[in-house]
């Protein structure tokens, strides 16, 4: 799904496509700016606020019919609220829900009316680029499996901006965010499919695919391979499924020859069920979404090497199924990883942070500037942050002001829970180095964080992806996996570019 991205000078009345997009701040309709879209409509916006059934508040959305004289169909009118309190998040959620509610009415060709207030306010190459990555993002739907396409569900052909004020930076703006918006709508498309068709083989077919001309060189372990290398506890999570697994590394080089790279490490189960230690079945569904985290490494790595960033990425995926078959990991078997580290397994169902043990182990080969691992790892993240913001952990100075400043640029929400030697003490086993779970009911992300930073010899940080899928269309997204940490790697890679 790509729409094409231009910049216009058209008068109002003469501008073609299904909708006309216009921003108003609460408190501020009365300004004669606005007559010429009321014109439009042929006075029924001015009606409308007349009514007070729009006041400009924050979200507030109204799509009215167009006059026959004018080639725009409709126009959509959004609310930003007080002008004073907009910021990135604001309008990115506003345009979001504008997109989903045009998109309903058979919309392929956007046209958004730049406020030249709003544009300077948020400067001109970051409005386009929220704007476009709005567009993308909203209305990506992934109707595969759908036999009966759903006729109003069109994929936007088109977003044109109108009357900006720098249309160079506009433009600029708008591509990158289009860049990056393929690659994380990419990374929801291999979470978005069920776990039958998405197996780590797949998984690593669909990324060799995806990195097919571009910079990024793809090679996959196998199974076989990882015995070899000592990666045992990725191959004791895998031992109870038919499936292979596979350890894929993507690599980038976009920066100087000698450059230590970022590495990404992603948590890729393509089905979790618990194992011998099995889930209960109630929304066990949900867990072919326990690949996220490679979807979101391969997503960043692919976007980084799109951009053409001058850095140098590794992106390593820890692809395995988690199943209870005849030959499973049973609850306390010791497995031995590839930095030679022993682990008591007492729960099957812990097994993100093992098939991580020798991704993380694995990366210490490329004496890596930082690593950082993306994974769905636990239930207890969610306890304690909900679903918008993921966990963040670290023990890092340089890490942490990097992953702060990279999640405020890119607006994927991280928050930053404890790390440290207290959370170490959780994990101790009385028969291996290390055990797989932490002490019940008690800081449940901060002991895993604690389990996975054994495996690291190296500056690193880790997101707990709480924020990964959601299981009803919202209002600013469909259902499915959201593409979190596709944008949050990109901001992290640009920051050493
Ligand atoms: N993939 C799950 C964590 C998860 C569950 C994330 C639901 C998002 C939604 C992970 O493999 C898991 O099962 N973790 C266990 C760890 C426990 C057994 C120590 C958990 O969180 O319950
Ligand atoms: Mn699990
Ligand atoms: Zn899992």
């Amino acid at each position: 799904m790509s729409f094409e991205i231009d910049v216009s000078k058209e008068e109002l009345g003469e501008i073609e496509g299904d909708v006309l997009v216009a921003f108003f701040c609460e408190g501020e309709l009365s300004e004669a700016r606005f007559e010429e879209v009321d014109g439009l409509v042929g006075g029924a916006f001015s009606a409308t606020v007349r009514n007070r059934d729009f006041e400009g508040k924050v979200n507030q959305i109204v799509v009215l019919p167009t006059v026959k004289e004018v080639k725009i169909k409709r126009v959509c009118f959004v609310g930003l609220g007080e002008r004073k309190k907009i910021d990135s998040s604001v309008y990115f959620g506003a345009t979001s829900r504008a997109f989903i509610v045009c998109q309903k009415s058979k919309t392929a060709s956007y046209v958004v009316l730049s406020d030249s207030k709003l544009e300077k306010k948020l400067k001109s190459h970051h409005f386009a680029g929220l704007t476009t990555k709005a567009l993308a993002l909203s209305t990506y739907h992934f109707g595969k499996y759908i036999t009966k396409k759903d006729a109003r569900l069109l994929d936007p052909q088109s977003l044109v901006f109108l009357s900006v004020s720098d249309a160079k930076s506009v433009k600029s703006g708008a591509a990158r965010a289009q860049t990056i918006a393929a690659s994380a709508n990419w990374s929801r498309d291999l979470g978005n499919h069920p776990a039958g068709d998405m197996t780590p083989k797949s998984l690593a077919d669909d990324v060799r695919r995806a990195c097919k001309g571009t910079a990024v060189k793809v090679r996959v372990l196998d199974e076989e391979k990882m015995k070899s290398m000592g990666m045992g506890a990725i191959l004791g999570v895998s031992k109870g499924s038919v499936e292979e697994a596979q350890m894929v590394i993507m690599e980038y080089k976009g920066g100087k020859k000698d450059d230590a790279p970022i590495v990404f490490c992603g948590k890729g189960i393509t089905f979790d069920s618990g194992g011998i230690s099995i889930k209960p079945s109630s929304k066990m569904d949900e867990m072919k979404f326990d690949m996220l985290g490679a979807a979101a490494v391969a997503g960043g790595v692919h976007a980084v090497a799109q951009l053409g960033l001058k850095v140098n990425a590794v992106g390593i995926l820890a692809c395995a199924e988690n199943m209870p078959g005849a030959s499973a990991l049973r609850p306390g078997d010791i497995l031995t990883a590839r930095n030679k580290k022993t682990i008591e397994v007492l729960n099957t169902d812990a097994e993100g942070r093992l098939v991580l043990a020798d991704a993380l182990s694995y990366a210490a080969k490329y004496k890596p500037k930082y690593v950082v691992d993306f994974a769905t790892l636990t239930g207890a993240c969610i306890v304690a942050l909900g679903t918008h913001y993921s966990g963040f952990f670290t023990q890092d100075k340089n890490v942490r002001t990097n992953m702060m400043k990279a999640t405020k640029a890119s607006g994927d929400p991280v928050w930053e829970l404890p790390l440290g030697s207290e959370y170490t003490e959780h994990i101790k086993s009385k028969v291996a180095d290390v055990k797989n779970t932490g002490r019940r009911g008690q800081a449940g992300g901060s002991s895993a964080a604690a389990f996975l930073q054994e495996f690291t010899d190296y500056s690193w940080g880790h997101v707990d992806m709480a924020n990964a899928w959601n299981t009803s269309d919202g209002p600013t997204l469909h259902c499915g996996a959201n593409g979190f940490g596709v944008h949050l790697i990109v901001s992290l890679a640009s920051l050493s570019a």
